[in-house]
């Protein structure tokens, strides 16, 4: 069986969704980042701030290419992910790309009081969400589908998925 990754921006559900799923499923569930905290020994924000952002990329993409030959998995990836059109392909390869959206004022509200994203650790974290979002639209446009999880429950979110796996999987 194809794997199922979840992709897409910060607060868009993809590790609690990716969590259930793989319980409904009955398959492994993997968070990229929590495999690259593992190895690096640090967690991500540690990672950028000793480290910068093209380091954490580099090994995200290592990540990938790792879970990239793997099946039967529910892996979610963190939001700049599957902007490398690499990691993209790599990810399409064994598996169908799933990419989860929600509203600008959705994410600030899923990610706020948390210091673990450090590219929203900053002083007006609306604006740079508007940025982010607007510059990685286009690449989000390239998973196989897409789901605007705004008004959606976790549990809704996951029906949809499992909607789509009828058609795609
Ligand atoms: C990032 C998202 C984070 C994490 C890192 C960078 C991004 O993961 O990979 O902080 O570039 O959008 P989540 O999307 O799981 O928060």
């Amino acid at each position: 069986m194809k794997n199922i990754i979840l992709a897409g921006f910060m607060g868009t559900g993809k590790s609690v969704v990716g969590r259930l799923l793989a319980e409904r499923l009955g398959r492994r569930f993997i968070d990229l980042d929590k495999e690259i905290e593992k190895k690096e020994k640090k967690p991500i924000s540690q990672i950028f701030s000793e480290m910068g952002e093209p380091y954490f990329r580099k090994i995200e993409k290592e990540a990938v290419k790792g879970v990239s030959q793997l099946k039967d998995c529910i892996i979610a990836v963190g939001g700049g992910a599957i902007v490398d059109s690499e990691n993209l392909e790599a990810l399409k390869k064994n598996g169908i790309v799933i990419c989860l959206l929600a509203s600008i004022d959705a994410i600030l509200e899923r990610t706020k009081g948390t210091r673990k994203r450090p590219l929203l650790n900053v002083e007006d974290p609306k604006e740079r969400i508007e940025t982010l979002l607007e510059y990685r639209a286009p690449y989000y446009a390239k998973a196989d589908c897409q789901i605007d999880t705004t008004n959606l429950s976790i549990e809704e979110v996951v029906a949809r998925v499992l909607e789509i796996l009828k058609t795609n999987g």
